[in-house]
């Protein structure tokens, strides 16, 4: 007979035969950097989470490294908003300066800095708006203005989140032009409108004002058209391909790394982070074991790295395991 749990008899076989692994190196830590002074203020849907005031940072960075974080996702969460998101690509915006003093204290530390305008607009959506309308062309220019002021402030990849069409050779473009040649550019290419989402809008104060953002962002329904939106970005030179949210969209992880021959990083969104982190709270689930098979999960669905608000404790759990 064949006896599956051969295999499964004792622990040293068991890691022998082991297909995937979560890995430290692969993971990517978001952080939320604000605007003032002396903040370090939780983000009460995210237990354990904060946004942190540029004085503040070199704490929360100190912690990162420590555990073994190598790579950081920035989100900037400015003083003023306006219309046209300005302080997304002022040079002297939280996030430029956020990355100068990364870079400067952690030279090694690989610095993804988010690009969008959600964060920065008052109405809160991703582009420009007019008559109640998001506009797709005439926002590429200030995400690639976006892009190239981050890079110029030693940004070592771009990930735009807008999803506008069309932004990737737009960003490509103006980073070839002013010299960032070497400027990896992160699409979050397959990206739904999705409720988990949810968090995410507190801790950045990015909720769309009116509105949702279904007319740029995916339908939940819909894999196949996630493959049309990779190879477009592909096409338009993306380097690394994002699919968010991770969990209800192992299939689009899956479909995604079997058809293109690019690395994946799947985005464990904020409300896949605060459903765990409430069931965990309440005693419901143990919280070690369910975050490590989430991402395990995500691992064997296809993704290469994994962004992830849990990365800072799953780095160290990694780390003892070892
Ligand atoms: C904004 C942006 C969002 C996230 C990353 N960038 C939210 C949104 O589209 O409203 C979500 C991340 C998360 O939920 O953790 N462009
Ligand atoms: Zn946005």
């Amino acid at each position: 007979m064949n006896r599956m749990r051969r295999l499964r008899m004792n622990g040293i076989l068991r890691d022998m035969v082991r297909e995937n692994h979560v890995r430290a190196e692969e993971l990517i830590y978001p952080l939320f950097v604000i605007e003032g002074e002396n903040i370090c203020a939780p983000v009460e849907s995210m237990p354990g989470i904060c946004q942190y005031s540029l004085d503040r940072l070199p704490e929360e960075l100190e912690r990162a490294a420590e555990a073994g974080i190598r790579a950081l996702l920035l989100f900037g969460i400015p003083a003023h908003k306006d219309e046209v998101g300005s302080g997304a690509y002022d040079d002297n915006g939280i996030i430029p300066r956020a990355v100068r003093l990364i870079k400067e204290r952690y030279r090694d530390m690989l610095v993804i800095a988010d690009v969008c305008l959600c964060e920065y607009t008052s109405h809160g959506h991703c582009g420009l708006v007019r008559d109640g309308e998001i506009l797709n062309d005439e926002t590429l220019p200030l995400l690639a203005r976006a892009a190239a002021v981050y890079a110029a402030a030693g940004a070592d990849i771009v990930a735009p989140s807008d999803m506008m069409d069309g932004r990737v050779e737009a960003i490509r473009r103006a980073l070839d032009r002013e010299g960032f040649t070497d400027v990896p550019v992160m699409s979050y290419a397959a990206k739904f409108a999705s409720a988990y989402y949810g968090p995410f809008r507190d801790a950045a104060h990015s909720a769309p004002g009116f509105g949702d953002r279904k007319t740029y962002q995916m339908d939940p329904a819909n894999g196949r058209e996630a493959l049309r939106e990779v190879e477009q970005d592909l096409r338009e030179g993306a380097d690394l391909i994002i699919a968010k949210p991770a969990m209800a969209y192992m299939d689009v992880i899956r479909d995604i790394s079997a058809e293109f021959n690019v690395p994946v990083a799947a985005y464990n969104v904020s409300g896949e982070y605060a459903m765990v982190k409430a069931a965990a709270a309440n005693g419901w689930i143990d919280e070690r074991k369910v975050v490590m098979e989430n991402l395990v999960g995500m691992k064997r669905a296809g993704a290469k790295m994994i962004i992830t608000y849990h990365a800072l404790e799953v780095a160290q759990w990694v780390r003892e395991e070892m």
